[in-house]
């Protein structure tokens, strides 16, 4: 299969607002796609619907080639869900917060020391949740998500609570989990983060997409074509064109000594989707 998820024209209306107004987009099987967006996009309200927690206003919703909410329970089997309120219950280990999932997905208890072993976290299985430390908990959560080992897994904005650091380390256990084969759909409001891990990118916002793409070719296809330039004893900033004439210039400074350096101005995610929407992230 290679579309592993499908949206084509989706509505979503609550009763006082239209939160999701058209959206058409794929997801093959082995990306990890990142679904971008400021608060209030649509983001959440889109993997609830992905997930079958939520129907449809209208439009069809494709997952393993499934209506969604047709095949509640198959689609609720198959996937991983990491929701942006997920908790650890702090009271009980490492351990039984991982055993109750396992008996409530009815997967056997050796996948709980199987999971922890991947996710880096063997030696807390004794260990009540409430001493673990923030990325510890995400992880917990992440290992809780993939227990029943899905190969498609949700996560709405997995790093937003988390320190840079942390962050990096929960990115290294996603790129870990897909080169196993775990397609992987998250949203996020953090473009860098985006940029780093994902294979393709779409950008939301109010409820409809404003472009979709990997991370280089937006960058490339939103380029401005400009070079900075900055010279030797001068506080002063060069921009030129990206032109034959820029090129005599360079290689002057380049030959005299006085070029310290040169950067073509690939815009950030963040810059594209500023540009496209006239809203910050
Ligand atoms: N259960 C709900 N009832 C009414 N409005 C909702 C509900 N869930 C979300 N919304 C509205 O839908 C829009 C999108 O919300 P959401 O999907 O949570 O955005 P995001 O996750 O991108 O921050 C928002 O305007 C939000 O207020
Ligand atoms: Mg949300």
């Amino acid at each position: 299969m290679d579309n592993i998820i499908m949206m084509e024209n989706v509505k979503k209306n609550f009763k006082d607002s239209m939160a999701l107004k058209n959206l058409t987009f794929h997801v093959k099987e082995g990306e990890i796609f990142g679904f971008l967006g400021p608060s209030g996009a649509g983001k959440t309200t889109t993997i609830k619907l992905l997930t079958s927690q939520l129907i449809q206003t209208s439009g069809e919703i494709k997952v393993f080639g499934k209506e969604v909410y047709a095949n509640k329970k198959y689609i609720f089997r198959n996937v991983g869900i990491l929701s942006d309120n997920s908790g650890v219950y702090d009271k009980l280990t490492v351990g039984d917060n991982l055993m109750l999932y396992a008996d409530i997905y009815g997967v056997p208890k050796k996948n709980v020391e199987e999971i922890l072993e991947k996710v880096g976290m063997s030696d807390t299985i004794k260990k009540e949740a409430i001493k673990l430390s923030k990325g510890m908990k995400q992880r917990i959560m992440i290992a809780r998500a993939v227990l029943h080992k899905p190969s498609l897994l949700f996560l709405d904005e997995p790093t937003s609570a988390l320190d840079p650091g942390t962050a990096l380390e929960i990115h290294k256990l996603l790129r870990k989990l897909n080169q196993e084969g775990t397609t992987i759909f998250l949203t996020t409001h953090n473009m860098e983060e985006a940029d780093k891990l994902c294979d393709r990118v779409a950008f939301l916002n109010s409820g409809e997409i404003a472009e979709i793409g990997k991370p280089e070719a937006l960058k490339l296809k939103y380029t401005t074509e400009e070079i900075k330039v900055i010279l030797r004893d001068s506080d002063r900033v060069i921009m030129l064109k990206n032109s034959p004439e820029s090129s005599v210039k360079i290689k002057m400074w380049m030959d005299s000594g006085k070029l310290i350096s040169i950067h073509s101005m690939e815009p950030s995610l963040e810059k594209i989707f500023l540009n496209l929407t006239g809203r910050k992230l």
